[in-house]
This record gives structure tokens, C-alpha cells and sequence, in this order.
């Protein structure tokens, strides 16, 4: 974690670009990473600061809120400067532990020629109480009562000790041998490490020599259901290629189809950097239809994506019940398509990293409804500490794997074509 500056100049000019991250997550709904892409041109450390804060921010907003509305005397409208200023100040010094002396001095030069006294009024109150160490943040009001109903207040308080820190580094291997060679970390499942604070991606032993990819585990279990004597693959959302890299690394013959020509392009590097082959088609899959059947398809569809709110907390706010409806409709017409792709005798695996039972278990048992054609292979143990739900699909939920580090909720299910 970048330790937070006391230079006055930069740090100033590294709140500011936290501050421009947090309005365009909270007010424009873009994810953080397209934030911080777009504010680029920073030095890096005030870059990373900036990340960090903004991060730290997403994380504990609803207790931050809470902390600010307790010191105000009328409620500060949502997306006001000052509100943003202050949950950005409490932030560092609970989640960053930035002190008192440079929290207050980088946040005063934000709301120059605005609000600064009554910034500063609530600020040096609070931080004269004393700020509560916020383990176990809230979520957003609408996700806890979301996920208390699909899943239990036991999950919902296993999900609010989990967004209050960055999760530990999943590596996927292309082999048991590369696995057992590699120096650091532990091994949850086969062909897999797990690191503990790992730093720059690409500072890792064996980057450059492709020895692995980044992939929390959740997100490899999807391919693992692919049987191993399928000789040709369609991996039909592909990019940026973490299930593509697995299935062409386990022997198949591997087609990756995506239809964003940009995500395809880092899924094409993924795979230059791993010596790894897949035959890559830009397509929307709505439309495209290939000339033969697969022996598998895996569809790993396009979702709300709420399953990643550890590394990605924002995604807690943007996944409106209005998003998740519109995905839940894409999804189901992206297996009706995908369904008519695989032979019969052949595998279809559906995978989503959502926490939403609109987008797993209720798209597959519409699924079943619909398409007599198809049963539900039901899944073996992929990992210890993974449950697999009585009726055949893998369902990940926070809690999982708690004591290792848990890992990304996500839901997956193996459909098998009837004939042969
Ligand atoms: C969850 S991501 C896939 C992640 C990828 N399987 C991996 O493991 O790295 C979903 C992907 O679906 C793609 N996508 C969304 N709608 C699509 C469509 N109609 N046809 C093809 N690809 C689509 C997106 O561009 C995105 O890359």
C-alpha cells in the first residue's frame, strides 16, 4: 500500500485526483478502473495514492456517511464537494492511517473558495472524537437486504469483513509441474498460488517468462468442469482470456470469441506471454454462428459483476436492480444461443461472477425449463471449502475459504446436451 505523503504539493495534487475518481464512480457510474485510466498523466506514486484513497473510500462509504451525518447538524446533500471531501479525509486515516496534520492539510486546498470551514469545522470534530476502527464495513443498504434474502445475514456479515481489505493474488499455472516449481505462496487448488500482499503484477517472479496469469480461484473453477476428452472448445466471452489460458493450457483446441476488439487484444498478449494458442474471432455472439458444432462451450457471460466487490467495491454501486435485470435478460439469450453451438453428447458450462441469483441459479433453471434437450451435470468438489448446492451447480459465496482469504462470489453450472 503506498505510504500517504506529508509534501503538501503532491499530496494535494493526489487528492484531487482521488476526489475526480470518487465523482466519476458515485455520479457517472464508471468503474474505477476507467477512472483512474482516464486520470492518467499523475506520477505514479500520487497515481497509486489516489487509487488507494479512493478504494479505501468505496469500501467503507456507508459507515463514512454515517460518521459525517453524526457530526452535521443538516444532512450534506450525496454527491456535494464537501461530503466527497470528507469521506475522502475519514478514509485515510482509517483505512490508510494517514495522520491527522496531513489529512486535514490535503483536504482543505479541495474546497478552497467553497465549503472549507465547514469541512474543517467537521472534520477537527471528529477527528477530536476519535474515528471507530470500521472492521467490518457496511454495504450499500439495498445489497445487504439483496443478499440477506437470496443467502442469509450470516453471508451478508462474512461479505462486510471481506470489503474491508484487498484480497490476496490468485496465479493460475499451465501445469502441476510449473505450479510445484514456483517459489511463492500457497496452493488451494491444483494449478494454483495464492499471495499474500503481492505488489506490482509484473514486478512477480516469472511474469515475463509466462509462467502464470492473475485469476482469483472462483473464476478458475468455471473450466475446470470442461471435460478433459473435449478436443474443440468455444470459450464465447473470452476476454480478457483467464478460462481461455486454462483451456488451452489443459489440450483443447481452443476458439476464443469476445466481441470487443480491445479486450480481445489483451487476451491475444495473455497469450503471447503464456506460449499458450487459441484461434481468436471479434463477434457478437448474438449474431455469429459458427460453421460446426463444439464437443464444449464455455459462456462466461457478461454480469453485474458484484461477485468481485473485493478488488472492485464499486461494482456494489453500480449494479442497480434496473443493470442486473438487463444482464439477467442478456445472459438468457446468450445461453439460448450458445446452447445450439454444442453437439449432442457435448458440454455447455455457464459461468457469471455475480452474487445475484437472477444471473445463476434462476437463468439455469429457466434454462432447463426451456431446453428439454439439456441436463445438469452436477459438479464435482473443485476445491476444499467450496460448496457445490444440492442440485449439481457450484454456488461461491463470501465466507468461503474465509481463514485462506477468501474468495470472488460466483456461481457456475455444467449442462450436458442429451444424445450423442
Ligand atoms: C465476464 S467477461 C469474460 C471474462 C473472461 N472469460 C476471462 O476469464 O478472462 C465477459 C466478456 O463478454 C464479452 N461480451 C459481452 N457481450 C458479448 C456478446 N454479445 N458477444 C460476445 N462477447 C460479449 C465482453 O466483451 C467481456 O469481455
Amino acid at each position: 500500500m503506498p505510504s500517504p505523503d506529508t509534501n503538501k504539493q503532491e499530496g494535494v495534487e493526489a487528492r484531487k485526483a482521488a476526489l475526480r475518481i470518487l465523482d466519476a464512480v458515485l455520479r457517472r457510474g464508471q468503474t474505477m478502473d476507467n477512472a483512474v485510466q482516464a486520470g492518467r498523466g499523475l506520477p505514479p506514486a500520487d497515481a497509486a495514492l489516489a487509487s488507494a484513497i479512493a478504494g479505501e473510500t468505496l469500501r467503507r462509504l456507508p459507515d463514512l456517511d454515517a460518521l459525517i451525518d453524526g457530526a452535521t447538524r443538516q444532512r450534506l446533500p450525496d454527491d456535494s464537494k464537501s461530503r466527497m471531501v470528507l469521506r475522502l479525509a475519514l478514509a485515510q486515516k482509517i483505512g490508510l492511517k494517514t495522520p491527522d496534520h496531513a489529512l486535514v492539510a490535503t483536504a482543505l486546498p479541495l474546497v478552497d473558495g467553497g465549503p472549507r470551514r465547514l469541512v474543517h469545522g467537521v472534520l477537527g470534530t471528529l477527528l477530536r472524537k476519535g474515528l471507530p476502527a470500521i472492521d467490518a464495513p457496511r454495504l450499500p443498504e439495498d445489497v445487504e437486504r439483496r443478499w440477506g434474502e437470496a443467502w442469509g445475514d450470516d453471508v451478508v456479515t462474512a461479505a462486510r469483513r471481506a470489503i474491508a481489505h484487498r484480497p490476496p493474488l490468485d496465479l493460475s499455472f499451465a501445469s502441476d509441474e510449473a505450479c510445484a516449481g514456483y517459489r511463492d505462496g500457497n496452493s488451494l487448488a491444483s494449478q494454483n498460488r495464492r499471495l499474500e500482499h503481492a505488489g506490482a503484477v509484473t514486478e512477480l517472479p516469472g511474469f515475463g517468462q509466462g509462467q502464470w496469469w492473475v485469476q482469483d480461484l472462483a473464476s478458475s473453477l468455471p473450466a475446470r468442469l470442461i471435460p478433459a476428452g473435449s478436443a474443440n472448445v468455444l470459450d464465447a466471452c473470452a476476454a480478457p482470456g483467464g478460462k481461455t489460458m486454462q483451456l488451452a493450457a489443459a489440450g483443447h483446441r481452443v476458439t476464443a470469441l469476445d466481441r470487443s476488439e480491445s479486450r480481445l487484444a489483451r487476451l491475444s498478449e495473455n497469450l503471447q506471454r503464456t506460449g499458450l494458442h487459441a484461434e481468436t474471432v471479434v463477434a457478437d455472439a448474438l449474431e455469429w454462428a459458427p460453421p460446426s458444432t463444439f464437443d464444449a462451450v464455455l459462456l462466461d457471460a457478461p454480469c453485474s459483476a458484484t461477485g468481485t466487490f473485493r478488488r472492485h467495491p464499486e461494482v456494489l454501486y453500480r449494479a442497480r436492480p434496473a443493470i442486473i435485470e438487463q444482464s439477467a435478460d442478456l445472459q438468457q439469450r446468450l445461453l439460448a444461443r450458445a446452447a445450439d453451438w454444442v453437439r449432442p453428447g457435448g458440454s455447455l458450462v455457464y459461468a457469471v461472477c455475480s452474487l445475484e441469483p437472477q444471473e445463476g441459479e434462476e437463468r439455469i433453471e429457466q434454462f432447463l425449463g426451456e431446453r428439454p434437450d439439456y441436463r445438469l451435470e452436477p459438479a464435482p468438489v473443485l476445491a476444499d471449502g467450496v460448496a457445490q448446492h444440492p442440485h449439481g451447480w457450484v454456488r461461491v459465496l463470501p465466507g468461503m475459504l474465509e481463514a485462506e482469504g477468501g474468495l470472488d462470489g460466483f456461481f457456475t453450472a455444467h449442462l450436458v446436451r442429451r444424445g450423442s
